[in-house]
């Protein structure tokens, strides 16, 4: 077995190890199709095992896909609300990190400040997962490669279209193009692009990532087109940037412009009628519940990948 890791960003993994979960996750996804979603898997690999979740911004998905996904790996999960810990009271990131690592065997952390995960980390004697931090959301760029790849898609040289803000999500996505040699074109106004070191970084590892004002020329042939909401947590609603974002809502002219073949991903929650339209939403081409499901065979290969059980 592999040491224990933490998993803050997906370069913590890397290429090989991002491989190996998407592998496993489709090997354990097909080995308990049409279970109950509760049952646990036939090797129960985390049995006796407790995930700790602090969550200091909202979540649907990450909340349930991390508890489901550890009762079918046989182990349990306990969510914590910060407002309602200690942590809401002001209590020590470090004091918190010792004692949640004497109680529980892993952690995940959604947070508004990337630097509070580090820190969390750093004191933390078990494994740190990022459940989505103001700079990174790694765990949904797994499901969101598990759902390309499971579309008969092969990362290398895929060529994916990101339309509309640039936030955490797609900061993983440039960062994951780095690792599986993809390709990220980004259809954004001047003002709203990705953080330049991000994109170098990415570039650096040989993927191609380009940033274009031209929405239609980003769409044109991808394989994989991306948004995702225009006003992420913490950030303000501002007529301004709705105006300027208008050009890259995915509709159904700029799918249109995609391969015939590309599918449509958004890690929700979506606003339907802003950076997506219902047509592209709701179409054939939309992938986003498989996505959102896949979060759930994501988590478990993370989890296992983080316990040294993978890779
Ligand atoms: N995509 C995602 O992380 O969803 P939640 O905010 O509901 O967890
Ligand atoms: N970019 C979004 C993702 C939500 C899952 C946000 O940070 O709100």
């Amino acid at each position: 077995m592999r040491a224990p890791s933490n998993f803050l960003d997906l370069g913590d993994a890397g290429g090989d190890a991002i491989a190996a979960m998407i592998n496993d996750a489709q090997d354990r996804k097909a080995a308990r199709a049409g279970w109950p979603k509760g049952r646990p898997d036939a090797d129960s690999p985390l049995a006796g095992h407790v995930l700790a979740m602090i969550f200091e911004k909202n979540s649907t998905r990450t909340r349930v896909s991390f508890d489901v996904a550890m009762r079918q790996l046989g182990g349990g999960a306990i969510t914590l609300e910060a407002a309602a810990t200690q942590i809401g009271r002001g209590e020590a990131i470090a004091d918190t990190a010792r004692v949640l690592s004497r109680m529980a065997d892993i952690i995940m952390v959604r947070t508004d400040d990337h630097a509070k995960i580090e820190e969390l980390a750093r004191y933390a004697t078990v494994p740190v997962i990022n459940g989505l931090t103001d700079r990174s959301h790694p765990c949904q760029i797994v499901a969101d490669l598990l759902t390309v790849v499971e579309r008969g898609k092969a990362l290398p040289g895929l060529e994916v279209a990101w339309l509309g803000d640039c936030n955490n999500v797609l900061h993983s996505l440039i960062e994951a193009a780095g690792l599986m040699r993809f390709n990220i074109r980004v259809g954004t106004p001047d003002d709203y692009r990705p953080d330049p070191a991000a994109v170098a970084l990415a570039q650096d590892s040989g993927a191609r990532i380009t940033l274009s004002q031209d929405a239609a020329a980003v769409a044109e042939g991808a394989d994989v087109v991306v948004t995702d909401t225009w006003f992420s947590m913490g950030h303000a609603h501002g007529e301004d940037k709705f105006a300027a974002l208008a050009p890259y809502r995915v509709d159904e002219a700029l799918m249109a412009r995609a391969r015939p073949d590309a599918i449509f991903l958004h890690c929700l929650p979506a606003h339907v009628g802003e950076e997506v339209s219902a047509g592209v939403f709701e179409g054939p081409q939309s992938a986003v519940f498989d996505e959102a499901e896949n979060r759930i065979h994501a988590q478990k290969s993370i989890l296992r990948w983080c316990l040294g059980q993978l890779g």
